[in-house]
């Protein structure tokens, strides 16, 4: 059981997701596949490692509408690289159709690499996702194509940006983890993509969840510096967050046009404003980036349990959310999973 806690939540009277920290949980993020066709530096060591199973996609669809039953208004479909799973555009059609607790439509995303976006984009839209996150950790060709070790890449990536924006999944969101001697000579440079192409240029600080070694402290690049390094070249205007949950600090410029987000999961830690919970691939829950344990509730379905078991199961188990991560710290523990196999 997940809590250890003795005055966990009495499971049938919840209709919301509540942790014992007191943060409500209304962000679903949900893998559906562990398989890449990049091989990002900072991610994948470049070897084919392990998979984990898929489920069918009326499975992943039978488990969110639990999720959503308890609570769950956003859902994020993540991988891997989700684009190559099969079904991908009969599971958004599904989803359109769910509704809240509030009785409103989900507000359905997606994170992709976006190679295969171009001609995906207009379809997705129409099946009804609002909004995609597109990884791009760099703005030139072949510093792009270093970090994900696909030769070409990057003009698939850029052709599918602007399909995505073409096709009216707005905001286009970029996501840009930055790495020292890697990609943080690309800072000034998304600071014009961001007003050039109007996307969200979101930089995220490298955490401590790759296949191989490469993190260290000094790898990451720090909100203060990046902030530091854009407003030496343009002033930055901070914009107040949109909800208590934003992960990402945002800026604009003076004259309104582009914005930049900033995500210091390691510098500032947002833990405490945490709204989010994931299923794996394999339909396990992890409550936290960082969880060292899973919970089973693919496994559970499985076995015959019926809806109000599994939603008694998913209240105790988002009950026992941890607190917070440790990354830095000396109790710092890899998550039992890496990146790719737990869903962005
Ligand atoms: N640290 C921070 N962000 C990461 N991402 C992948 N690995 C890491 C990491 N170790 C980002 C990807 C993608 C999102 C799902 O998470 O770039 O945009």
């Amino acid at each position: 059981m997940a809590s250890a806690s003795p005055i966990a939540p009495s499971p049938t009277s919840a209709r919301r997701l509540i942790d014992s920290h007191g943060r409500v949980i209304h962000d679903l993020r949900v893998s559906i596949t562990d398989r890449c066709n990049y091989k990002c530096v900072y991610c994948r060591t470049g070897e084919l490692g392990a998979q984990y199973p898929e489920l069918g996609i009326e499975e992943y669809l039978r488990l969110i509408k639990l999720f959503v039953n308890l609570g769950i208004e956003k859902v994020r479909i993540t991988g891997g690289e989700p684009l190559l799973r099969r079904g991908l555009i009969e599971l958004i059609e599904q989803l359109a159709q769910l509704r809240t607790l509030a009785g409103e439509p989900l507000d359905l995303a997606l994170t992709t690499n976006g190679h295969l976006l171009d001609n995906l984009a207009a379809p997705l839209k129409a099946a009804g996702l609002n909004r995609v996150t597109v990884s791009m950790d760099a703005v030139d060709a072949p510093t792009f194509e270093r970090i994900t070790r696909v030769p070409g890449s990057f003009k698939n990536v850029l052709a599918g940006i602007r399909a995505a924006r073409a096709a009216g999944l707005a905001p286009v969101k970029i996501n840009c983890v930055l790495l020292r001697g890697f990609n943080d000579n690309q800072i000034e440079g998304f600071a014009h993509f961001a007003r050039e192409e109007d996307v969200v240029v979101r930089f995220i600080e490298f955490m401590p969840l790759e296949e191989g070694r490469l993190w260290t402290p000094e790898i990451v690049v720090p909100l203060a510096e990046i902030v530091a390094r854009i407003g030496r070249a343009m002033p930055l205007v901070p914009l107040p967050p949109r909800e208590p949950s934003e992960t990402a600090r945002r800026y604009t410029f003076p004259d309104g046009v582009g914005e930049i987000g900033i995500i210091a999961p390691v510098s500032q830690a947002f833990c405490g404003a945490c709204s989010r919970v994931r299923l794996t691939s394999d339909g396990k829950i992890r409550t936290c980036l960082f969880s060292q344990v899973e919970h089973d509730l693919y496994g559970r379905m499985r076995a015959g349990e019926d809806e109000t078991a599994l939603s008694n199961y998913i209240v105790q188990t988002i009950y026992g959310k941890e607190a917070r991560h440790h990354i830095g710290e000396p109790e710092f523990l890899k998550p039992s999973r890496s990146m790719v196999h737990i869903g962005g």
